[in-house]
């Protein structure tokens, strides 16, 4: 089985989820950023990796998702705010929608923090419609602690189980055939 992890990161913290899944996936398996994604034709399995950006997976990540159809695929993801949240399930949702046609085995999401910048600007631009309340602090302090080794852990998990799966499809489909 030849396996490919495509990532599209910003500032490395999808990268970062990206290599520690490359080090369950068995050989033959390539990364590469997205800006690099060889042809997705030959490979079996496809590991993708987006940031959130705007409720949203980026737009390199959209525009290879939407290239991707009759493929194994798992998803992998990092955002601000919290994974077990309203706006992470909708940003689940949304990426799976850009997925279709694809059979998505398994999706795992974590926060990753924010790029400084990006911070001081939502500083300046909090408003009485979004403003800058202790929960928001409180999540965005949260999200610079992330990726974190327990969510490379739970990632590695996550895909190892996406691999199983595979091999044991294979080894029955295998078995019926003989
Ligand atoms: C321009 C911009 C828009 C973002 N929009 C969202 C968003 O809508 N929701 C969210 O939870 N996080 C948002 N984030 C946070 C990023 O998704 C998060 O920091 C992510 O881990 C960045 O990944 P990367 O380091 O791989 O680029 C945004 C960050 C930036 C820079």
């Amino acid at each position: 089985m030849k396996s490919l992890i495509v990532y599209s990161s910003r500032t490395g913290n999808t990268q970062s989820v990206a290599e520690a899944i490359a080090g369950v996936i068995p050989d033959p398996c390539t990364i590469s950023s997205v800006e690099e994604a060889p042809d997705v034709s030959e490979y079996d399995f496809l590991a993708i990796g987006y940031w959130v950006d705007k409720g949203m997976p980026d737009q390199k990540a959209k525009k290879f998702m939407e290239g991707v159809k009759g493929k194994k695929v798992g998803l992998f993801g990092t955002l601000g705010a919290y994974p077990d949240s309203d706006h992470a399930n909708d940003c689940r949702k949304k990426a799976e929608e850009l997925m279709e046609g694809n059979e998505i085995l398994g999706h795992f999401l974590c926060q990753g923090r924010i790029d400084p910048k990006v911070l001081e600007m939502m500083a300046k631009m909090a408003s009485d419609q979004h403003p800058m309340t202790e929960e928001r602090k409180a999540r965005i302090e949260e999200a610079k602690k992330h990726p974190s080794q327990k969510d490379f852990e739970e990632a590695r998990a996550l895909f190892s189980a996406i691999i199983q799966e595979i091999c044991d499809f294979s080894e029955e489909y295998n078995a019926d055939l003989s």
